[in-house]
């Protein structure tokens, strides 16, 4: 990853006319691995490998463009179904991905954290992702989140676990628990909610990524498997979104394009 000036949050909000708003935070789901692979004759780990290259050429994007939050989603809730085989080769991709790239993403000043049900994964994984968070709390650059073993629903339902014990505990009263407090409880705590959702692969679904915080995301849908996705592809679903109008339940002439993305 080659480090790159990142335009400050001012810069971002000056850009001139006609060049593409970033979003903040951007969402991607990375599909269609499986079928890169199948469609070249070769078995479906193939297709997971040569998926590790976007996720690398999106990061540096992302991080050259001033996006403040990249969330991908590596690995389902459901995903866990799949053959034990494709499992075990993913959590070992994992598990390689990380020891090889935490370093430069580490001198690049990104700040790395996983979401997800961790205590599913392997001893020896929860051990290396927890390292990786440490040894980039501090750093102020591009806010990587890593969905593993990660459902939007389970996320709901461990926030409201969170807070249940709260109550119980005497500390928070039911009737303080409102959409602060609940978003306080999510797995992207303190991070601002998604502006763009992208799904790779051609299916048009949100799959129970990141249900709570999707609620006004842009959705942006590509055929383009998530192997052959590269940073001319980010940058034009940017371009897409740059044209769309939030209206965040406002009408057109109340937002008067003051929101446009
Ligand atoms: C979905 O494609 C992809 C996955 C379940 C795995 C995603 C993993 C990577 C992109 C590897 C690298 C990631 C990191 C973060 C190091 P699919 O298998 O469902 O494809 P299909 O729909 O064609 O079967």
């Amino acid at each position: 990853m080659t480090p790159a000036p990142r335009p400050t949050a001012a810069e971002r909000e000056e850009l001139p006319e006609g060049r593409a708003r970033v979003p903040r935070h951007v969402a991607i789901i990375m599909d269609g691995n499986g079928r890169w692979a199948t469609a070249r004759g070769q078995p479906r780990q193939a297709g997971h490998k040569a998926g590790i290259a976007p996720v690398r050429a999106s990061i540096e994007h992302c991080a050259r463009s001033g996006v403040e939050a990249l969330t991908l989603f590596a690995f389902s809730s459901e995903n866990w179904r799949r053959p034990q085989e494709e499992v075990t080769n993913l959590m070992s991709l994992f598990l390689e991905a990380l020891d090889r790239e935490v370093a430069e993403l580490h001198a690049n000043r990104v700040r790395l954290r996983f979401i997800g049900d961790r205590r599913s994964l392997s001893v020896r994984l929860q051990a290396r992702m927890a390292a990786a968070e440490e040894l980039t709390a501090a750093n102020d650059g591009l806010k990587l989140q890593i969905a593993v073993s990660y459902g939007g629903r389970w996320d709901i339902v461990q926030a409201c676990q969170e807070l249940a014990k709260q109550c119980s505990a005497g500390t928070l009263r039911p009737e303080e628990i409102d959409e602060a407090r609940v978003a306080g409880a999510l797995q992207l705590a303190g991070l601002p909610d998604p502006d763009l959702f992208i799904r790779t692969g051609g299916e048009q679904r949100i799959s129970n990524f990141l249900l709570w915080n999707l609620a006004y995301s842009e959705l942006y849908f590509t055929d383009t498997l998530w192997p052959d996705f590269n940073a001319d592809e980010l940058q034009a679903a940017f371009e897409h979104f740059a044209r769309r109008e939030r209206r965040f339940g406002l009408t057109g002439a109340q937002v008067g394009g003051a929101v446009r993305a």
